[in-house]
């Protein structure tokens, strides 16, 4: 039977047997949300990031790839995020999925990504690829009242629009490249302003030099994303959120483990603290290292051999330089012992995971521990995180 099987370009006469697989892997879709699921099916295919595996003319397995950029050390990094990740039941458990998996990385490296990232719902098959913890996407859970009485009186805030978009982006990237943040997502302005429309599901209110994005999650509050680059606009954003608390006792919050909110809260936030952790997968290092930032101050030189049988166009020996806040590989002729990583290693060096993690996992070896340090420095930085599911 897989004698017959193919990767293919999803089309839009391939959609109702993608749902069929689909409703078989995360449950059925509502009725009501099937014309948003086609709509945004068939913006991924016409843009050919719609990969699926066909056996014959059936379509028996799909994913989607998102293009995003990704902030590294405070720079932003194309990278491919893979989602919607279906096999049929029947197919599964004999390498169809690490066929579609195969077919979306080469995909993501023709489309110029040097990065892919994923939130596995299972490890095993990604690993497998190369794949490797890069961050999490954490929600901490904090007392409405205790955010109401956080003050920032003084600050004006009002309602945004789709109009603020534009000026919704200018102080992520402020505030991300200060914070050299790592893992956060880059989205387009016309996304942002596409959310901004929505003023009855999404609460976006601006000051001069912060936001807020809020919701409803239930009888609480969450807040989806909030920047501040001053102490009061945080403390006027925090309180306005917290204004929920005659109605709503808990606000969640996705935010970095770093946010300022928990220096600001009077009260430890609830014990209720949820993880997701993502993945994350180098398909072209040269690529990514150069469009990362470094820790600022540091410089290094170190030698290093990449093993990817999955990705053997960087593979190989390579010196990395770093200094200034930026890093390069060149390749190198040099022989002798040296760090040597496998995809996954690299993974977790790039994403900040300590040599330390990555040697007693097995995923680093050879080299000299006593220059670890230096390109943990380098590597390092505020912890990656996310604040979307895709
Ligand atoms: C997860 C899924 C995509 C895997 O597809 P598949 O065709 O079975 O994958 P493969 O046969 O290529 O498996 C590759 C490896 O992953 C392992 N694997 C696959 N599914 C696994 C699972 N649920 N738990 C643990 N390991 C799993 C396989 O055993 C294999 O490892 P092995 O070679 O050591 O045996 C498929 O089971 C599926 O569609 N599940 C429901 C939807 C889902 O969870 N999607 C993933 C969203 S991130």
């Amino acid at each position: 039977m897989t004698d017959a099987l193919r990767l293919v370009d999803i089309t839009e006469d391939h959609l109702d047997a993608v749902l069929r697989v689909r409703a078989r892997s995360f449950g059925p879709l509502p009725a009501s949300s099937r014309e948003q699921w086609t709509k945004d099916a068939v913006e991924f295919l016409t843009d050919g990031r719609y990969v699926g595996v066909a056996d014959g003319d059936e379509v028996v397995a799909a994913a989607r790839i998102w293009d995003f950029q990704q902030w590294w050390g405070g720079r932003q990094v194309p990278m491919a995020g893979i989602a919607g990740v279906v096999v049929s039941p029947e197919y599964r458990g004999r390498g169809v999925g690490s066929m579609l998996m195969r077919g979306v990385m080469q995909r993501s490296i023709e489309r110029g990504c040097p990065l892919t990232a994923l939130y596995p719902a299972t490890t095993v098959i990604y690993r497998k690829l190369g794949y490797e913890f890069g961050g999490g996407r954490y929600r901490f859970s904090f007392q409405a009242a205790d955010l109401r009485s956080l003050g920032g009186r003084g600050v004006s805030i009002r309602r945004a629009g789709p109009a603020d978009a534009g000026r919704f982006l200018e102080l992520v990237a402020e505030a991300h490249e200060g914070a050299r943040a790592s893992g956060v997502l880059g989205w387009p302005e016309a996304k942002v302003a596409e959310w901004l429309a929505d003023d009855e599901d999404i609460f976006a209110y601006l000051a001069d030099d912060g936001f807020v994005v809020y919701n409803w999650d239930g009888n609480n509050l969450r807040v989806d994303e909030l920047i501040a680059h001053s102490e009061e606009t945080a403390r006027a954003l925090w309180a306005t959120v917290g204004s929920g608390s005659s109605t709503a006792r808990t606000v969640h919050a996705y935010v970095s483990p770093n946010d300022p909110v928990h220096l600001l809260a009077q009260l430890e936030a609830d014990k209720e603290m949820q993880v997701q952790h993502w993945m994350l997968r180098l398909l072209d290092a040269p690529a990514a290292v150069a469009a990362r930032g470094f820790a600022p101050g540091v410089a290094v030189e170190a030698e290093l051999q990449l093993d990817d049988a999955e990705v053997p166009g960087h593979a190989g020996r390579w010196q990395l330089s770093v200094a200034d806040g930026a890093g390069k590989l060149t390749p190198s002729s040099g022989t002798g012992d040296v760090l040597r990583l496998g995809a996954r290693g690299l993974a977790g060096l790039y994403a900040g995971t300590p040599l330390a993690s990555l040697r007693a996992s097995g995923l680093a070896t050879g080299g000299s521990v006593r220059d670890d340090g230096a390109l943990d420095t380098a590597f390092g930085g505020p912890a990656a995180y996310m604040l979307d599911f895709f």
